[in-house]
This record gives C-alpha cells, structure tokens and sequence, in this order.
C-alpha cells in the first residue's frame, strides 16, 4: 500500500504544538523520564492509547445536543440500547461510564476464592477486576500468538484444545466464565477466526460455561474475518459482528475503542437473573440502568459511533494504516511485532535495542528516544510494566520488551504517520547511542505510571 486514503473531510481541528528538542529533554527531565508523566501539550504526536482518544464525527456531535438527561427512561438510552441490539442482539444492555466498570460487574458478581477465569488473553484491568475478587484469571493464547516474528492470520485465538483440558482438570463447576478478547489487545492486536470463537463457544457450551466476548474491537476483529477468513468475503461487516455475538451470552464492552467516542462502555447478557443482579450492582457503582455513570449526550455519540465503526471504507483505512506503518518500518529494517494488528504497531524493543539488556528497560530506552528526538509518545509494554522482583529480591525481567504506538482513530494523518515512521527509522539508525535506565522510585502496584526513572 503506498498511500492512506483518510475517508473523511476535516472540519474542526486542534493545532499541535511544536517543540525543539531541547524543549523535550527539559520535559522529559521535568517528568523523571517517564512520559506518563508528560503534559500531553508537549506532546507532538500523541500514541499513548487509542482509548478514548477517537475523533468524533459532525453526526456524533450533532447527536449529542439532542441528548436527553432524563434521570430515568431517556430516550438517548433506547437509541443507546436498539444501536447495540443491532449488532451485539443480546437482551439485556446496561451502560457503564467505561469498559474496567462493566468488568467490575463481573468480578464482583461472579469472582471470588477459588473461582478460575479463562481467557485468550485477559486485558490488565479485566484481570485486576478477577484477581482483586479473590479469583484467578489464566490465558491460553494459541502458540502462533506467542511468536512475535511469525506472520499468521489470527494470533488472537484460544488454543481450545489447552481450554479443554483445562476445563477436565480444574472442573467446569470451579470455572464461572470464559472470555474471548477481540481483538487480542495483550498480544498485539491481533484478530480472533470466527472458526475460534465458534469453537470457543462450543466447548463452553459442552462444560455449562458462561462465554463472553471482550468486545472493545469488534469491528477491528470483523475487517480481519472478512479479509482473512474462508467464506466471509461477501459478508457485510454487520453481519460479521451479529454471526460473532451470536454464539456468546455476554459482552463486556469499552466504548472508548470501537464505538468512536471519548467516554462510555456497557455490559450486555441473555440471562435475566444475572442482568438483574448487574442493574443492582450498577445503580450502586455507576448510576440507574437507563444511564449508568453516562450523560444521555454520551448514549446519542455512541449510539452514531456504533453505526459510523461498521462502515469498510473507515476500517479499511484504519486497519490499512498499521499495515502501511508496518511495511515502511519492515523495509527499513525496523524489528516490530508481525503481523500489525487493529489498532497500534509494536516494536520490538528488544532487537530494536539490542545493546541494552532488559533489567536496564530497553523500551523505556526506545520510548523516550522516540519522544526526544520526534515528540512521538508511545508505551513500553516490557520489564517496567510487568517486570517482577522474585522471592529473593531477584529481578525477573518481562518475557517481551515491546513499545506500543497505538493509533487513536480517525485523528491523524498520513503525513503524520510519515513523519512518525521517519523518526522512529532515525532512531533505528543511531540505536547504539541510547542509554538504559534505571528506576529510582516505583510504587508497589502498576509502578509503570508513576515511576521515576535515570538515564545510565
Ligand atoms: N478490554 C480491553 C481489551 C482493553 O483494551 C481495555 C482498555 C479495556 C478492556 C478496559 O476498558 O479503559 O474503558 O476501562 N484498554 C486501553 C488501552 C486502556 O490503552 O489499551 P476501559
């Protein structure tokens, strides 16, 4: 692919800031080398996330001025509610303010001492929600998933077959739910086959398992069945998601990624008692069920965004972006996690700065070069996020060292993506002058955000 072709005109804008890079070694500095810590101002091209950071259509925007605040029975929530039946067709739909809120649900519901979760791969917050129940949360990510060279089609499945097992040896009475990531966020972005989440379904199905969907991007998830998959090709991508929902009893839902707006999520399941129990839940923690912890404005913007997110000409340009960014960096030698995903590039931080081993956080090395030489702001997924100390004090550092460059939707251009590849080449060119780190402060939990950092 040699060009992006953006399928939108742009009508309100929001002016970057230029800064030298002088300017950025005094804020990096000024945030301890941690660029969570950054003012998002002195940032140049922003990749932090691409939660919650979409750009909203003239539609979305009009929506929302037609919001009605009703305490309860809002009719922004029926468009809400007859937006996602339309796609997801569950029976009961229950907005939250965001996706960890509606996984809070679940935990709390259904979590507990003694109680194992099953996933593909379980999102952090999702698995924050399990484990802080008292229960486990385990991923079987397929092999393929695990190999961050190797080209495939769908590394976002579930290994079934180590699910099964699993299920024979722990017990399916010991196991309330299985959850499918779509895409797979933890492992890259990459996509799950409606072949896996037919199976997936099936074995729940055999074991009496409650089988959800982490729905937060389906549409993403579609565009890659529909180009990847045996006998999609001619399926709309509506119907791609309503054949996906189908064979689950639940969803959980960020509405920050797929549904094109700032704030939003919702929980959505068949069974009336468990719905039941998640309205009690809900008006406890979020709000009443017609409105749960969202402004009725926000019910109108995701109810457009969830229509907007189905149309090909916008996924084809959104997943064709990572592709485009891909193959430029691939060609220039730049080592990234293949093949892209839905929603952001990873580099592997690991070849990338082969110089530097990872108890001195070779992706916070890369991180902060890519945001001192260009103002480019990405994530290291590696030994700070996840790397652990052992009985002994010892350092365990993480199994990858990744940087995650995730792209907010429909916000930048392909100028910008441009100019980001060519900063990040630049980098690439003159790796072996970039020094490790070290940390000097760190909190006891998710230290990743607030750590304070030292070049060696
Ligand atoms: N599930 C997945 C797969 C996610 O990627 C996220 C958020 C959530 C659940 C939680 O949703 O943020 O609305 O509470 N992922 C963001 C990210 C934060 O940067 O990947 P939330």
């Amino acid at each position: 692919m040699t060009r992006i072709f953006e399928p939108f005109r742009i009508k309100s804008v929001e002016p970057i800031k230029f800064t030298t890079k002088t300017d950025r070694e005094k804020f990096l500095k000024e945030a301890h080398n941690n660029v969570f810590l950054v003012k998002a101002k002195n940032v140049l091209i922003d990749l932090l996330t691409d939660s919650g950071t979409s750009a909203m259509s003239a539609q979305q925007w009009g929506a929302m001025m037609v919001g009605d605040e009703s305490y309860a029975g809002a009719e922004s929530y029926y468009h809400f509610e007859a937006a996602v039946k339309n796609i997801m067709g569950f029976k009961h739909i229950i907005p939250t303010h965001q996706g960890r809120a509606a996984e809070k649900i679940i935990g709390s519901l259904m979590g507990g001492k003694g109680k194992s979760f099953v996933s593909n791969s379980f999102f952090d917050t999702t698995r924050g929600n399990i484990e802080f129940s008292g229960a486990e949360a385990i991923d079987f990510l397929t092999a393929e998933g695990k190999q961050p060279s190797l080209i495939a089609d769908f590394k976002g499945n579930m290994d079934t077959v180590a699910l099964e097992h699993y299920i024979q040896q722990r017990g399916a009475e010991n196991i309330p739910l299985c959850v499918l990531t779509i895409t797979n966020n933890s492992g890259g972005g990459q996509p799950v086959s409606m072949q896996n989440i037919k199976e997936t379904s099936a074995i729940c199905k055999k074991y009496g398992i409650l089988f959800f969907i982490d729905a937060c991007r389906f549409a993403e998830n579609a565009y890659f069945i529909k180009t990847r998959e045996k006998g999609y090709e001619n399926k709309s991508i509506l119907e791609i998601c309503q054949e996906t929902f189908s064979y689950a009893d639940g969803c959980t839902m960020s509405a920050k990624k797929d549904a094109l707006v700032n704030i939003g999520g919702f929980i959505c399941m068949n069974d009336d008692k468990l719905a039941m129990e998640a309205k009690n839940l809900l008006i406890i923690m979020e709000g009443f069920p017609t409105y749960g912890g969202l402004a009725g404005r926000d019910l109108e913007a995701i109810a457009q965004g969830l229509h907007e997110v189905l149309e090909e000409d916008y996924l084809e340009y959104r997943i064709g972006t990572m592709k485009y960014i891909g193959e430029k960096l691939t060609a220039a030698g730049v080592p990234i996690l293949q093949p892209t995903g839905g929603h952001a590039v990873y580099l592997d931080a690991k070849a990338f700065m082969a110089h530097i081993p990872p108890h001195q956080l070779p992706g916070i090395a890369l991180t902060n070069a890519l945001y001192i030489e260009g103002g480019i702001r990405g994530v290291e997924i590696g030994s700070l996020m996840f790397g652990k100390y052992d009985e002994k004090g010892a350092y365990v550092p993480a199994t990858l060292e990744l940087v995650r460059l995730a792209i907010p939707r429909r916000v930048y251009t392909q100028s910008h993506m441009d100019y980001m590849c060519d900063v990040i080449i630049d980098v690439y060119k003159q790796r072996t002058q970039y020094k490790g780190y070290k940390i000097t402060y760190e909190a006891p939990l998710l230290r990743h955000f607030t750590a304070h950092m030292e070049a060696l």
